[in-house]
């Protein structure tokens, strides 16, 4: 397989080597160039997966995933990445851990990380609390191995939290790299809230998107009715990263004009930017009647924008009416987009979907893996 040999052969070693050790927990807190061999590690584990040739780095280590809010595609590429690598992947459920009852997130790294060689956390619906929850986990961690003398690496993998969703984005991203040949500059990508009846979500895709995406040098436009902006740390980001890449950046209310033209569309919903924040205090209380009421006003509020939908209409107004759709999911269909819209797009968003597994398998192999090109070059040698 000469093809892939090359790709292998062509990982940038310098850079694999500053990535051994480091955990992601947001993407703008690594440089485009390790973004970038991130991802081309994860285009190779790819190859490997689909020539059928076998990844098993770490036989006989258990990575561990806790999840404090609802999944079913990063649990699952969590479990399936974990198993092309050898490692038993166990997947536990947050709420019935102890941290409700007074465990801080350093002892529960610590205590997780004692026994596990990888450690996964979702923990994304509370503004200020899920980056700040994996960060003080990775420390316990880390804290608790250097007092023992352990020199194993257990790196933290950001499964989205309450800022970005990086496992996400970079998929995303990859897969706009596949559909688009690999230079995505100059495209025009719209991320545009939409219309959810479900639950208030969390802001972290639609930050994740515009803060990677404008290091692309793409245009990026961000649209959503007014009440539901971002935190305003990430759209700082996206401007920096746009003066830097040569793109652009534009904030907008108006759903037509952000698809008008567009090469690529992301409409998805998130919660009121004033509801969400009144979450925190209600979330530090333990007050549930509290979070429940903060929830129905949400919901009510999204309903006075139902016509924010990605339908048949804006997608013609888009470049050559045929914008590529993308949606982390799951949509709410018939509410965020038109039932025949995901129609015509099923087999590209499940295509974008399965990209996050080899982002995982590339998160933890690059931190875990010493001299990783070597060893992928002779696992595939040795077919
Ligand atoms: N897109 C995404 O993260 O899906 P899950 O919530 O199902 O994991």
């Amino acid at each position: 397989m000469p093809e892939l040999h090359d790709r292998i052969e062509a990982l940038d070693a310098q850079v694999l080597g500053e990535l051994e050790g480091r955990s992601l927990f947001l993407t703008r807190d690594w440089s485009t160039s390790e973004l970038m061999t991130l991802l081309d590690v994860a285009d190779c584990f790819h190859e490997l997966d689909r020539s059928q040739i076998a990844t098993p780095l770490f036989e006989n280590e258990l990575f561990l995933s806790l999840f404090f809010d609802a999944s079913t595609r990063t649990r699952s590429a969590w479990a399936g990445a974990a198993a092309r690598l050898g490692a038993r992947p166990l997947v536990l459920d947050g709420k019935s851990t102890q941290v409700s009852h007074g465990e801080t997130a350093e002892e529960t790294g610590a205590m997780l990380g004692m026994n596990a060689h990888a450690l996964g956390v979702r923990h994304d619906l509370i503004l200020g609390a899920g980056n700040r929850f994996m960060r003080d986990a990775h420390r316990g961690i880390a804290d608790y191995l250097r007092a023992i003398g352990d020199s194993r690496v257990v790196p933290l993998v950001n499964l989205q939290c309450d800022v970005d969703h990086p496992t996400q984005t970079l998929a995303d991203l990859a897969w706009l790299r596949e559909k688009f040949g690999g230079d995505l500059k100059g495209k025009t990508i719209t991320m545009s809230w939409a219309y959810s009846p479900s639950y208030a979500k969390p802001l972290s895709v639609a930050q994740g998107i515009i803060t990677l995406m404008t290091r692309m040098g793409m245009h990026v436009r961000l649209a959503h009715p007014e009440g539901y902006e971002l935190m305003p740390e990430t759209l700082s980001d996206a401007e920096r990263f746009t003066r830097e890449s040569g793109g652009s950046f534009e904030v907008g209310h108006d759903m037509d004009a952000a698809f008008d033209g567009a090469d690529i569309v992301y409409p998805k919903s998130w919660g009121p930017h004033d509801l969400m924040l009144e979450r925190v205090a209600a979330n530090e209380r333990g007050d549930h009647a509290e979070l429940a009421a903060i929830e129905a006003r949400a919901l009510d509020r999204n309903r006075s924008a139902t016509d924010w939908i990605c339908d048949e209409r804006r997608m013609k107004s888009t470049a050559d009416g045929s914008a590529l759709y993308m949606h982390c999911l799951p949509a709410d269909i018939g509410d965020e987009v038109t039932p025949t819209v995901m129609e015509s797009a099923r087999l590209d968003v499940a295509r974008e979907a399965n990209k996050k597994m080899y982002v995982i398998m590339s998160m933890l192999s690059v931190a875990k893996q010493p001299q990783l090109r070597e060893v992928l070059l002779s696992l595939l040698d040795q077919r």
